[in-house]
């Protein structure tokens, strides 16, 4: 192990560099105008990871590649005498950029400034990801023999709902066959503080829209005498939510499991305060459901957010006009126990039944998963609770997170194996938000948690 460690600690600048040109693609997955970005950038880890002594490929789907790369010679199969073989996922799309002009730098010219890299995608999830490939880079090139076998599955649709990866595990499901699956692509509390995922939330999206006048219409002239889609949604909307935090749509809420004393106490360990997450907001207030702690709210519970809301002139000045539609793009975030397709329908059924006969409402699904749940007490994750304390130096915590990694329950599903969330990215790291950045000692910190965790998974 000694050489794999020293390894990494020399050749810290060059990953940087490397980490750059990662950081440099377009790969925003939302946007159909940067489809060209995300083959470039699959194509650059191709050459990347075989560079770094890897089989790799590109594999087409009819939305964005996805990159598989093993490590040579695996003995998979069936033999008795196989290695362990373990995945490791990650997703090289990013979210949109936007708005540009909240970027002190532009968000594809990555910039380090003291300890942190910015740049969109550095945390969510090239950074996390590519510490996992530079730990393998320097078991290969150390000549350090692997205690398993690993696949690396890089996708391109993670932020967009990982369409096309599901129906490429079914059809590979005998060449990914592992013992289980560990993905980077969740949070810590703190740069000393690592931590075991053990939970996510699920996820429904969809868009609703209301459509009013066949064309927008002169305020003052029809003003008052038609119905204003706007107003009609944000008066539908409004009435999703009580003003104690609680959704009322019907239903919304069953099978939601109460949180066990022993979560809630284990929650309660969770080191950032409320005034600290208020502090790092920006908000003047902290709000959620009543009844329980703000990490709680953001881990635990499901929630109905608006994501985008548009109707209407959105340029500079002002325009007399009655907008002809009114649109919000919504997402839930759903906990164990709660099924997507049941919620969407009684979300959809409630929306149209309280939709005002004013407007003609239209609603456009879009991606769903369950949220996810795994035992933090198995083998595997207390091997991962090694790595990180080796790592870090520093007791790791168990934690549920809010975000949603849709693929995770496909992974169970199809090859039957547990995912190990070990993520590496901090709550200030501006995932999804303009300024994202990504630690630097996190990423240090990650490439050695991804070199013990081979060790502590194949051990005893
Ligand atoms: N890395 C996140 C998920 C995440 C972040 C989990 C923080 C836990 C803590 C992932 O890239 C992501 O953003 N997923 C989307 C999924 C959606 C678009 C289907 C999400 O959660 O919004
Ligand atoms: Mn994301």
């Amino acid at each position: 192990m000694q050489p794999v460690l020293d390894y990494l600690k020399q050749n810290q600048p060059r990953f940087l560099e490397e980490f750059c040109d990662y950081l440099r693609f377009a790969s925003v997955s939302a946007q159909p105008q940067h489809k060209k970005d995300l083959l470039a950038c699959a194509e650059w880890l191709v050459a990347h990871c075989q560079s770094i002594g890897l089989d790799a490929r590109l594999c087409p789907t009819a939305g964005h590649p996805i990159v598989i790369a093993k490590t040579k010679n695996g003995s998979r199969g069936r033999s008795l005498h196989r290695k362990p073989h373990y995945m490791v996922y990650g997703h090289y799309d990013v979210q949109p950029p936007e708005p540009l002009e909240l970027w002190t730098t532009p968000p594809f010219e990555p910039r380090i400034a003291g300890r942190n890299i910015f740049a969109r995608g550095s945390t969510d999830n090239k950074g996390q990801n590519f510490a996992h490939l530079k730990a393998v880079e320097a078991y290969l090139k150390t000549g350090t023999p692997l205690p398993c076998d690993l696949t690396f599955v890089l996708e391109g649709e993670e932020e967009v709902g990982s369409k096309h990866l599901s129906s490429f595990l079914k059809k590979n499901r005998r060449e990914l066959a592992c013992d289980a699956i560990v993905v980077s692509d969740t949070g810590m509390p703190a740069p000393k503080h690592p931590a075991l995922t053990y939970a996510l939330r699920g996820i429904i999206a969809f868009e609703i829209t209301l459509h009013g006048p066949a064309r927008d219409l002169h305020s003052g002239i029809f003003g008052g005498a038609v119905e204003n889609p706007a107003m009609a949604l944000a008066h539908l909307l409004a009435k999703v939510r009580d003003d104690k935090g609680r959704i009322k749509i019907p239903g919304f809420y069953d099978g939601v499991a109460p949180l066990s004393k022993y979560e809630r106490e284990q929650i309660k360990r969770y080191p950032l305060s409320d005034a600290g997450l208020k502090k790092l907001l920006g908000a003047s207030q902290l709000f959620g459901e009543r009844g329980f702690t703000p990490t709680e709210q953001r881990s635990s519970r499901p929630t109905f957010e608006i994501n985008g809301l548009t109707s209407g002139y959105q340029g500079e000045g002002s325009k007399t006009i009655v907008p002809a539609w009114a649109r919000a793009k919504i997402t839930c975030r759903l906990v164990p126990n709660q099924k997507p397709a049941h919620v969407r329908k009684i979300v959809c059924a409630w929306l149209k039944k309280n939709c005002p006969p004013t407007v003609r409402m239209e609603i456009k699904a879009g991606h769903g998963a369950e949220a996810y749940l795994v035992s933090p007490t198995s083998q595997p994750a207390q091997a991962a609770l090694r790595a990180l304390e080796k790592a870090f130096g520093t007791k790791p915590i168990l934690m549920r997170e809010g975000g949603s990694i849709p693929i995770v329950n496909e992974f169970k599903k199809v090859l039957g194996a547990d995912t190990l969330l070990l993520g590496i990215g901090l709550p200030d790291d501006n995932a999804h938000s303009p300024n994202e950045k990504f630690n630097l000692d996190c990423f240090e910190n990650g490439q050695r948690m991804s070199a013990y965790l081979w060790q502590e998974l194949t051990a005893g």
